[in-house]
């Protein structure tokens, strides 16, 4: 029987909200879209929440909402998902990479500054994997040179640092919602800032450019259609009302891995950084080796023929062919995004795996690693 990736965990209780939405009238710009929005808030701890139909057009609406553009430069990381990025872009700015600590895989705090040009307007972190980064330092480097930082907490709903939510440390930060992040609307993102005028902004990208108290044929600016409706938002409220619970069940499965991983020597196991309680999004383990790390897609090959679903998380963005063709990166320009990307192994990871199952990835893991890395 395969064993997934990622599946998402609804119960009835977000089926009956779904269908309660349903025999309304008010499936779009409903009170379920203020009610998700008041809850996300409150839970993160900022004052607004923009509810929108994915995370990257979050990350997008906050480019354009700080008014970054043509010309301009972000920094951020090579080693996440291509959104991060794309946002920069399809608003027209430049991403600049900075490498990242290959103990955290998050933005290293120490090669930003040399990054830092008169055209760079902002950082966008990206906490990988739901393990916030390095907000100390990043936060120092923002002051100093007066930049924006825009989170990408797409990845880290629940997480905290040094007791501080992930979401709260940017001008603004987006989250994910798709089935596979920790809550799920099927579709979906959030934006959150302390900033009303950011937040009404955000609300009139949105929604077409229309203003608070406008007409519906009324456009204030020119916008989008990146509304969340309210059966989305329904879903969402009863997910996120199950943060707590979703949380400790996923921080179940990962303590399942690290018992039954740690002591082999051929892998690197991930473990919660010091002052970080991470909320899991995926459980990535790594190749020790780099000897080893030319074998990994054949490990995650075998792996797939046993039918346990693995993945590659990720694969670097500088490398991918739309951004060799536009910036004419090459291999070596970021060498510890390249090396860890060789050699992620990401195991199924969701709420509802049992030790049961959990014990078979390990198992087949091992067994895959005797066949394909003998001697090492
Ligand atoms: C780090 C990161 N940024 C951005 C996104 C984009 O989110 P969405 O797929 O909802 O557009 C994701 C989603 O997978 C992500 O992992």
């Amino acid at each position: 029987m395969q064993i997934y990736l990622s599946r998402p965990d609804i119960t009835q209780k977000e089926i009956d909200a779904v269908c309660a939405v349903l025999r309304t009238p008010s499936l779009s710009l409903g009170p379920k879209l203020t009610e998700f929005e008041t809850a996300f808030a409150k839970y993160i701890g900022r004052k607004r929440a923009v509810a929108v139909n994915s995370g990257t057009s979050g990350l997008f609406l906050c480019m354009l909402a700080l008014e970054i553009g043509p010309g301009d430069e972000v920094i951020t990381t090579p080693f996440t998902f291509i959104a991060s990025s794309n946002s920069i872009m399809m608003a027209g700015a430049k991403p600049v990479f900075a490498d990242i600590d290959p103990l955290t895989l998050n933005i290293d705090p120490a090669k930003i500054e040399a990054k830092i040009t008169g055209k760079t307007k902002a950082i966008l972190p990206v906490a990988i994997f739901g393990s916030p980064a390095n907000f100390d330092k990043i936060c120092k480097i923002a002051q100093k040179h007066k930049l924006k930082i825009i989170e990408d907490s797409c990845e880290a709903l629940g997480s905290s640092l040094n007791g501080k939510k992930a979401g709260t440390f940017g001008t603004m930060s987006a989250f994910g919602l798709y089935p596979n992040k920790q809550i799920t609307t099927g579709e979906g993102g959030v934006i959150l800032t302390d900033d009303d005028y950011l937040a009404d902004v955000c609300a009139s990208l949105r929604n077409q450019g229309r203003g608070k108290g406008g007409g519906w044929l009324e456009h204030e600016r020119l916008g989008y259609n990146f509304r969340l409706s309210d059966i989305n938002c329904a879903l969402g409220i009863v997910q996120l009302s199950r943060i707590d619970e979703i949380k400790a069940k996923r921080k179940q499965v990962a303590k399942w891995y690290q018992e039954m991983l740690s002591s082999d020597k051929r892998l690197i196991v991930p473990a919660d950084p010091p002052g970080c309680d991470i909320s899991w999004f995926v459980f990535v383990v790594r190749l020790k080796d780099a000897a080893a790390a030319q074998h990994r897609d054949k490990i995650l090959e075998a792996m797939k023929k046993r039918d346990i679903q693995v993945s590659n998380y990720f694969s670097p963005v500088h490398l991918q062919p739309f951004m060799v063709e536009k910036f004419g990166y090459k291999p070596g320009d970021f060498p510890v995004t390249e090396s860890v990307s060789k050699s992620t192994i990401a195991l199924p990871f969701y709420n509802n795996l049992t030790k049961d199952q959990t014990a078979i990835v390990c198992k087949t893991l091992k067994e895959v690693l005797d066949k394909n890395l003998p001697g090492v």
